[in-house]
């Protein structure tokens, strides 16, 4: 067996496998943090949700934010929006906005 061959075929099975593995975390992240308020679907159609009056992901101020603004606002918080920073690594931050974006369409 040609072990050049062999580890080509490692390399890309772990490549393979890195793409699931931060979409899982991301949405790990979001269901222990963030869905109480902006809901399983991103649409806020939780209690606390409601009672802050979040955006849904289909909303034309949160359609309009571009990723790194959405990451601003999880690192430093906005309004009742609780600061991330410290809490959460930059990676988690970015991955759970990562699967936030999934809902806003
Ligand atoms: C305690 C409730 C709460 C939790 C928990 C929470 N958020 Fe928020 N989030 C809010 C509120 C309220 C706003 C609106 C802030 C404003 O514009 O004043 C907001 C705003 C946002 C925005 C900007 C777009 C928008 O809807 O206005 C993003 C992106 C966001 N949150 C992502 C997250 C992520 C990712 C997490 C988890 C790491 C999270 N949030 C956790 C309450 C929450």
């Amino acid at each position: 067996m040609n072990t050049r061959i062999r580890m080509a075929g490692m390399v890309l099975l772990g490549l393979l496998g890195v793409a699931p593995m931060m979409a899982q975390a991301g949405a790990d992240t979001y269901k222990a943090k963030c869905q109480s308020c902006h809901g399983a679907t991103g649409m806020a159609d939780t209690g606390a949700g409601k009672a802050m009056k979040v955006k849904p992901a289909n909303d034309a101020d949160v359609k309009a934010m571009t990723e790194d603004q959405m990451i601003a606002v999880v690192t430093d918080g906005k309004g009742k929006m609780p600061a991330y920073k410290g809490k959460l690594t930059d990676a988690q931050i970015k991955d759970s906005v990562a699967y936030y974006r999934t809902f806003v369409k």
